[in-house]
């Protein structure tokens, strides 16, 4: 039987660009499209192509089938955060289309239409431009990584580091890749169901833990969740929703082989 125009089987796709494909998910999102027989094309400032400009953008996409977008902005601020997810994704969306590629795959975090954290709201931007957009897409939330208390502790004021006191069940960030590179060969699916890892956790204990890992002296700082987006987080707010996908990594099992 040949294999042409079977609805049922989805486009084969070769080359897969990972937007912020030299970060922290990034990179391994570009170990798991070379692990499923694809080609990466890694798009970040460090190789010459700059999201927030455009700059060198065109000549990435040519020949893609499927973009991941993974990139990021570091900041709390809710400008910053709105202002790059809108540039990033505009131009992301605007030279894919002209490129023909099929699948646009961005990475999103699972809470951030419920809880109005000033960083989120980049993030709703970004889902947004993405499901008005010219391409065929899919939106997949992953709740926090088990990577991202070292990110806190990186991202600290030295010999501080903050406690976020916030409720989260964190994932494998190498479980993330996993799922988006499935969800990038698939057909385009809108948004997934939720991602997470297998049990909730405290912030503010994986950042001592993962410190005392690291044998850190670094001084653990409380920093309680205020404010609206304070409540919306104690409701569960960052916990996943009904009929959602679950990591099989716990934080001790990703903590031990760190
Ligand atoms: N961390 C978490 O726990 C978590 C949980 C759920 C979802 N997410 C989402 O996952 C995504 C990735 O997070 P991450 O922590 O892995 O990111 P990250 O380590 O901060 O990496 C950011 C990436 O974006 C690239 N980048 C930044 N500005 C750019 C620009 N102007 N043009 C081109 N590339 C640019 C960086 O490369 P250059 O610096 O070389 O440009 C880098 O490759 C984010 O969208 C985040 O919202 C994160």
């Amino acid at each position: 039987m040949s294999h042409s125009g079977d609805l049922s089987r989805p486009p084969v796709m070769n080359k897969i660009a990972v937007a912020g494909g030299t970060g922290l998910v990034g990179r391994m999102v570009v170990d798991e499209v070379r692990r499923a027989g694809g080609t990466p094309v890694v798009i970040a400032r460090s190789v010459g192509v700059d999201l927030v400009t455009g700059d060198g953008l065109a000549a990435a996409l040519d020949g893609v089938d499927a973009v991941i977008d993974v990139s990021n902005v570091e900041t709390m601020g809710a400008k910053r955060s709105i202002a790059f997810f809108e540039a990033a994704t505009g131009h992301l969306l605007t030279a894919g289309a002209a490129a023909g590629v099929r699948h646009h795959v961005a990475l999103s975090i699972v809470g951030c239409d419920r809880v109005d954290l000033p960083y989120y709201l980049g993030k709703r931007r970004q889902e947004e431009l993405v499901a008005a957009g010219p391409l065929p897409w899919t939106v997949l939330r992953a709740t926090q990584f088990h990577e991202f208390a070292g990110q806190v502790i990186d991202r600290s004021p030295r010999p501080l580091a903050l406690g976020l006191r916030m409720r989260t069940q964190p994932i494998a960030a190498r479980e993330v890749a996993v799922e988006l590179v499935a969800a990038a060969v698939d057909r385009p699916a809108g948004l997934l169901p939720d991602l997470a890892g297998p049990r909730p956790e405290a912030m503010d204990a994986m950042v001592r833990r993962v410190l005392r890992a690291r044998g850190s002296r670094r001084l653990v700082v409380p920093v309680p969740m205020v404010g609206r987006a304070g409540r919306q987080t104690k409701a569960g707010g960052l916990l996943p929703g009904a009929g959602a996908t679950l990591g099989r990594e716990t934080f001790d099992a990703w903590l031990a082989r760190a």
